[in-house]
């Protein structure tokens, strides 16, 4: 943190009050801070508090009223390593989201050409609207990175989702995001994800539970870390809008190879994640099957084992990740697949494991590498999960 330049915005939220902590905590660190307050956010905490702990003016109008001197909003969105707006408001979010540029942060944030971090804040029913998702999507889709609202006590009394993180969890995530931020740059990770859907006839189809989950976490944390990422995913209800992201959506194990063999070139990791059907209908009937005989009969035959073709095609300075998921005699059958594909290192995962799996929230992992170090990990959110595998690859690199 000692001599990162942090620029924080502050919108009028009650929260904007824990500033003055988030203030004192990275100066003690060793950051400089400058503040930008939208008009509002002096109605809950006053500038003064802000330029006194900051130890640089509190920004506020364009001009000085007293002087006519300028504040230039483009000399402050060059100034930091980092943007932060914290607490920003759904008022504030709805501006940002749509290119409005009425008060200083406002016009900063529109001329910043540094990372952008946002932690919202707002009451529960505010966090929970459509309006407010959409717009923290439409951040997302730019490169803002959000640090999501949690859950506790709120100013208007209710209980729920929208409570700033707390200042603490701020300066930690921006010492993790310091040390990330450029891991994966110019980096191209080839992820997997998802089932895959084996048509029977047009209306039909075999799958799986997969949810897709674990691979678009892994997505996400790659794009964190400055990665460039190509997700191809089966059929799921994930959704990840990044710059840095190419979403290519297959539906069966064929297409999902067709897309794998075309760019696996191009990557320098590859995850897969995806939950691939081993077989699929001999062929599949161009209309509907009628319901007549009382026993039909499908053939199935085996799909390309997609990332075996991978570990087959792999150069000395590809590192790919397979995933297992056993439901029995999980470390041993992970170990024969690290071999039999020629992969770098494999994520074994047990459905005997409570809490592990496909449509869970959360998952229970080993990761298993080539030199037979295993690494056990405790049941995480997936998000978490996502973190550890990244980090462990990042040992690779
Ligand atoms: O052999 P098994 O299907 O258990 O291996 C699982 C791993 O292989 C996962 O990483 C999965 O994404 C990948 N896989 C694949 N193509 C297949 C089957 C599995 O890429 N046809």
């Amino acid at each position: 943190m000692k001599g990162k330049r942090i620029l924080i915005g502050i919108t009028g939220g009650i929260a904007a009050y824990k500033i003055a902590f988030l203030i004192r905590l990275l100066k003690k660190q060793g950051a400089e801070v400058k503040c930008i307050m939208t008009p509002a956010s002096s109605d809950f905490i006053p500038p003064l508090t802000i330029a006194t702990l900051s130890e640089n003016p509190a920004y506020v109008d364009f001009w000085n009223k007293q002087n006519g001197q300028w504040t230039n909003h483009v000399d402050l969105g060059l100034w930091p390593d980092v943007f932060i707006i914290a607490p920003l408001t759904a008022n504030t979010l709805a501006k940002l989201a749509n290119g409005y540029c009425d008060n200083l942060l406002t016009a900063t944030y529109l001329s910043a050409k540094c990372p952008v971090i946002v932690s919202p804040a707002m009451d529960l029913d505010m966090y929970a609207h459509e309006t407010t998702n959409n717009n923290l999507n439409k951040l997302a889709s730019y490169g803002v990175h959000i640090m999501p609202a949690e859950v506790g006590e709120l100013a208007s009394g209710l209980v729920g989702k929208g409570r700033m993180v707390e200042p603490e969890s701020i300066v930690k995530y921006l010492t993790d995001f310091f040390v990330t931020q450029k891991q994966f740059d110019a980096k191209t990770i080839l992820i997997t994800a998802g089932p895959t859907y084996e048509y029977i006839d047009p209306v039909r189809f075999i799958g799986n539970f997969s949810s897709g989950k674990m691979g678009y976490a892994i997505a996400d944390e790659f794009l964190k870390r400055g990665a460039k990422v190509i997700l191809i995913t089966g059929p799921t209800n994930q959704t990840l809008v990044h710059p840095n992201l190419e979403v290519v959506s297959v539906v069966t194990a064929e297409e999902m190879f067709e897309f794998v063999r075309s760019r696996w070139v191009e990557a320098n990791v590859g995850v897969f994640s995806a939950a691939v059907a081993d077989y699929r209908p001999e062929q599949m009937e161009t209309s509907k099957i009628k319901k007549k005989d009382d026993k039909i009969t499908i053939n199935l035959v085996k799909n390309p084992d997609i990332l075996a073709w991978a570990g087959k095609n792999k150069t000395k300075d590809q590192f790919l990740v397979g995933f297992a998921l056993e439901t029995n005699n999980a470390l041993e059958y992970g170990k024969n697949k690290l071999k039999l594909k020629n992969l770098n290192a494999i994520v074994i995962n047990s459905l005997a494991d409570p809490g592990a799996g496909f449509a869970a929230d959360t998952n229970k992992i080993s990761i298993l590498s080539e030199d037979e170090q295993l690494l056990d990990f405790d049941l995480k959110s997936k998000a978490d999960v996502a973190v550890d595998i990244v980090n462990f690859i990042n040992t690779k690199q």
